[in-house]
């Protein structure tokens, strides 16, 4: 079920022909890797955040929900590691003046050498970048760089020294007079889990092992911000911080490893085409890692990362804020400073995901060629569209009762434009599971069309029944329950 790389340039102008994805301040030429999303981008990212909220809060008893303010105190930053750690290797080639990240040049030769079966030397560069980047060696990067004889997108391997770039968008609180401090756009929602842990597990009287999730915007000056949604400056995570008695976190991150995987294969998207990778370098807050990487038309990439972050935030947060961050373990009769295992995913990343798995061209027995996204349906913006056959005889009115009627429940849409042909296709190209065709014996009989997009099969059904099938097609309990 791969797509070839070639998808990825009409997965782009469609996302932007209906109304998914737009560049960001397109009327003033655009704003690097900044994008704004459309009628239909806006339901599908909702639906794909409120079904990460229902996996994470609903189903689980012991994990709450929080919704952290996007500035927080400077120091945090410098607690957390941010501000002397959060940087990312960066080269510039001389000639074509083109800036690079040195490990995703190198990663991307990997990739290269495991695609043309050079396994060995795939794994021996891998092993090689790994140790530069944990000893931050970064004329080592850059010797490997030359080494495998890397080229930039013009063919030029006049390359500059590697250095370090911090990722963090800082900007002025308060006004100047007043003397205003440095402070930064949050890079992770994580930390105003961390800053919160004590208020919220006061408040909602939660033991260990306890979750908080949050769903929230972070910025980050990425150095080539490329590949669409999936390197963006401004881009929203999902992230659950679980915390856990000390020495239990290798335990809680395998079991978070398998729960999240189970999340991704709920929405039915081919197990092939996800795998798990180990990191090469720990953060420095990090003693596991792991990424859940997806075959996206430019290669296997990261969407989400695993991490067993130990007690590096919590202490830090109370060592520079000199407030105390334990929990007392009445089981243990002890205070402790827990360990936390983090699940961050992020919300672009995830609807790249969706689209690209999606996206499908599909030549038809009269040679037309279908273009329709196979969305999942509990995220798909639109679940049922009502299509009156004419706009007279009273269709119309037959149509918009029923339209009336189920949109309480589904987000559904009216459609009495053009021909029934090219109603579909509209409807297949945004992605809806379910069209409903009200004809001239839905009149007489009460009955109705149902076709569903995948299979473009058509079936009569009685107008009272729509809602039972399509709650039992859209299926959302049988999906949480399987993770
Ligand atoms: N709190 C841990 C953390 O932030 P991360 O691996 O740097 O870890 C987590 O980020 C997830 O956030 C990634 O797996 C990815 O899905 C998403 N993400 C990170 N940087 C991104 C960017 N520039 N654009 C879009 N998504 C990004």
């Amino acid at each position: 079920m791969n797509k070839p790389a070639d998808i990825f340039p009409k997965v782009i102008s469609h996302a932007k022909e209906y109304g998914y994805v737009f560049p960001s301040s397109e009327i003033y030429d655009g704003l690097g890797a900044i994008y704004d999303y459309g009628q239909y981008g806006v339901e599908l990212k909702n639906n794909i955040k409120a079904y990460w909220w229902k996996a994470m809060v609903q189903m689980n008893e012991n994990i709450v929900g929080l919704d952290s303010a996007i500035f927080m105190a400077p120091k945090i930053w410098k607690a957390s590691g941010h501000v002397d750690n959060f940087s990312d290797p960066l080269i510039d080639n001389k000639d074509s003046k083109r800036r690079y990240r040195a490990d995703v040049l190198l990663e991307d030769k990997i990739q290269q050498y495991q695609k043309k079966g050079k396994t060995d030397k795939a794994a021996e560069l891998e092993t090689a970048m790994g140790k530069c980047l944990t000893e931050n060696d970064l004329a080592g990067l850059k010797n490997l760089i030359l080494e495998h004889e890397i080229v930039d997108e013009t063919g030029s391997k006049n390359w500059t020294d590697v250095r370090q770039f911090n990722l963090m968008f800082s900007t002025q609180m308060g006004a100047l007079a007043e003397g205003s401090e440095e402070t930064y756009l949050r890079p992770e929602t994580a930390q105003g889990i961390f800053v919160n842990f004590l208020n919220v597990q006061k408040t909602s009287r939660q033991k260990i092992p306890f979750g908080i999730a949050q769903i929230g915007k972070a910025f980050r000056n990425e150095i080539v911000a490329r590949q669409f949604l999936f390197r963006m400056r401004e881009f929203e995570q999902m992230e659950m911080q679980y915390f856990v008695r000390p020495n239990a976190e290798i335990e809680w991150y395998n079991y978070w490893k398998e729960k999240r995987m189970n999340w991704h294969l709920s929405l039915g998207i081919p197990a092939e085409n996800y795998r798990f990778h180990d990191h090469a370098k720990l953060a420095h807050y990090a003693n596991a890692a792991c990424d859940i990487e997806y075959e996206f038309p430019f290669g296997f990439k990261e969407v989400e990362g695993i991490h067993s972050r130990t007690d590096f935030d919590l202490s830090r947060h109370q060592e520079f804020s000199g407030k105390k961050l334990q929990y007392f373990d009445p089981e243990l009769n002890q205070n402790y400073v827990p360990f936390v295992v983090e699940t961050s995913i992020g919300a672009d990343r995830m609807f790249l995901l969706i689209l690209c798995n999606a996206y499908t061209e599909e030549v038809l027995e009269d040679q037309s060629t279908r273009v329709v996204l196979k969305l999942p349906p509990v995220l798909a913006p639109i679940k049922v569209a009502l299509l009156p056959l004419m706009k007279k005889d009273g269709l119309p009115e037959k149509a918009r009762a029923i339209f009336d009627d189920l949109r309480f429940q589904f987000h559904c849409q009216y459609d009495e434009k053009d021909a029934i042909g090219k109603r579909y296709r509209r409807q297949d190209a945004i992605g809806t599971p379910y069209c409903i065709t009200i004809d001239h014996q839905s009149l007489e009989d009460d009955t109705v069309t149902i076709r569903f997009r995948d299979t473009m099969e058509q079936k009569r059904i009685p107008i009272n029944g729509i809602l039972a099938i399509v709650k039992e097609e859209l299926n959302e309990e049988k999906m949480l329950r399987g993770i």
